[in-house]
């Protein structure tokens, strides 16, 4: 469960502080598939990365199942996020030295897995998203969609009960995106807890879900019954 109390986020440059979250109470049970709306600028992906264990709130708390991440140092920070969080990122997700296939083996490296049962994991999980045949392909050299779905790969192999996507059909085409949902809601339908940043309203209604937010402040939480 994820469990934020009077969250901040005051970003400081210099003497100026940018207020990012301004007390953020929000729980997510496990399992939620959660979509957070609102305007740019509004603190969606300050949100997404603070749940996700990327960067740390300035005042209040975040717990994960009675873990306090807010209290956590850069250490403990980095093991939290290796075992409860995968990213599906629009940007920053996938490294550009690696290839597809590399890309998708490093949490498996992290883990220790040996190199037999990685490459079976690995292919598993490009098959799965449909891009076995770009495995030797760097980052750069994929489409928009090609990206997303590499790193859902990544986000299979990791197998951790929460995944986050920020933007995830952003700069997709339809099809392409719709595709991206469907894999991502695959997660979801295997008990993760997926939460997604979106503009986009058509996408946001898929969630059982929407939160709403502006100003660094819930507006509005609806549930679907
Ligand atoms: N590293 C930073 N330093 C200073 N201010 C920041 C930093 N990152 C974000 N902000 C500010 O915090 C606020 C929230 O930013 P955030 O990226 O969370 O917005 P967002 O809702 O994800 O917007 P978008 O829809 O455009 O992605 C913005 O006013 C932004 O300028
Ligand atoms: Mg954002």
């Amino acid at each position: 469960m994820i469990q934020l109390k009077e969250a901040k986020k005051i970003y400081k440059n210099g003497r100026t502080e940018y207020p990012a979250l301004n007390g953020i109470d929000l729980t997510i049970e496990n399992g939620e598939y959660v979509a957070i709306i609102g305007t740019s600028g509004s603190g969606k992906s300050t949100l997404l990365n603070i749940i996700g264990g990327m960067d740390q709130t300035t005042d209040g708390q975040y717990l994960y199942d009675e873990k306090n991440v807010s209290k956590m140092n850069s250490h403990a920070l980095h093991l939290f996020r290796k075992e409860y969080v995968s990213f599906v990122f629009q940007r920053f997700a996938l490294l550009n030295q690696y290839s597809v296939y590399e890309n998708v083996e490093v949490p498996l490296l992290a883990k220790g897995i040996e190199k037999k049962e990685r490459k079976k994991k690995v292919l598993s999980a490009l098959m799965q998203v449909g891009i076995q045949d770009l495995y030797k392909k760097k980052p750069s050299e994929l489409s928009g969609g090609e990206q997303q779905r590499c790193a859902i790969a990544r986000a299979l192999v990791m197998d951790t009960p929460v995944v986050l996507a920020d933007e995830p059909t952003g700069s997709l085409d339809k099809n392409s995106g719709i595709k991206v949902m469907e894999l991502l809601e695959g997660l979801h339908e295997q008990g993760k807890t997926l939460i997604i940043v979106t503009h986009d309203m058509d996408i946001a209604e898929h969630a059982d879900r929407i939160i709403q937010i502006e100003d660094g402040k819930i507006v509005a939480d609806t549930k679907k019954n």
